[in-house]
């Protein structure tokens, strides 16, 4: 543990699997305590054991982020535990119906997809700045939007309007709070292996391998880089960035 986060407080939302899970263990190494948020208790729970496991600390709290009473909770959680909020990780969402073009798309799928990528960041940034700026002191937060939300793709209407959204979101907020302790950014990742990566995969046959393809560095990321990322972004040398939607992606947003 470098303990560069040492005495400081990590929320992490989606972190009981893939690039959320990634993020709260690197959180741990560098000295926060964290929360770890997602609807997936059996997931978040193991989460949890890991950080304690390698000497950290952690609470796991079962959080649907698109239930502004059950976001409202998750962060008075974290203050009645830990005492306060330093960073907080945005990062849960979900893609369904990709592959269906615009005209075909239901109306299902498109309310579930903007109600936890978009409406979901929302409120955990409405309910973390109530705290964050009541604290006074430093702080940053982080959302999970996508190479998705920087260039369009076809068949991939909600995903790609719900990312879109995410970076426009973050950098209205970030401007907002410029003048504050506050910063807020964005990581754009590119394909990573995740679960998300493997259900698109059995969906869509052979979309895994076209995505790879896509990227320049000719390989798909792993959770973990997109973690550092995230750490870099809540750290002090990341002090004059905000407002930023920061590609993670082998170079695919350059094309
Ligand atoms: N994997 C990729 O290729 C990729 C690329 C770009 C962006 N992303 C984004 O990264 C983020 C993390 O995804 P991942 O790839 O790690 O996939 P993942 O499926 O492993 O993780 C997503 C997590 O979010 C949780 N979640 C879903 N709905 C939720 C809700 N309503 N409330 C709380 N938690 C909820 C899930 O239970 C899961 O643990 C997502 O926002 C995704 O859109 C992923």
């Amino acid at each position: 543990m470098s303990g560069e986060f040492e005495g400081k407080v990590a929320l992490v939302t989606g972190a009981a699997s893939g690039i959320g899970r990634a993020a709260a263990h690197a959180f741990a190494r560098e000295g926060a305590k964290v929360t770890v948020a997602d609807i997936n208790a059996e997931g978040g729970e193991e989460t949890v054991s890991h950080i304690k496991e390698s000497g950290g600390e952690a609470i796991f709290v079962k959080t649907d982020v698109s239930k502004s009473d059950q976001v409202k909770a998750l962060i008075d959680k974290t203050v009645e535990t830990f005492g306060r909020l330093d960073y907080a990780f945005n990062n849960a969402g979900l893609g369904v119906g990709i592959g269906i073009p615009t005209a075909d798309f239901t109306e299902e799928d498109w309310d579930l997809t903007h109600s936890i990528n978009l409406k979901g960041v929302w409120l955990c940034m409405k309910y973390e700045l109530i705290q964050m700026l009541k604290q006074g002191t430093k702080a940053a937060i982080v959302n999970t939007a996508s190479i998705s939300g920087l260039a369009a793709h076809p068949a991939d209407p909600a995903y790609v309007s719900s990312k879109f959204g995410c970076v426009g979101l973050t950098k209205t907020a970030g401007l907002e709070y410029a003048k504050t302790n506050v910063r807020i950014n964005c990581v754009c990742p590119g394909p990573v292996k995740t679960g998300l990566m493997d259900r698109v995969e059995k969906a869509i046959p052979g979309s895994a391998a076209k995505a790879k393809d896509e990227v320049p560095m000719d390989r798909v990321g792993q959770p973990e880089e997109v973690a550092e990322a995230v750490i870099w972004l809540c750290s002090d040398k990341a002090s004059f960035v905000t407002a930023v939607a920061m590609p993670v992606d082998g170079g695919e947003a350059a094309l």
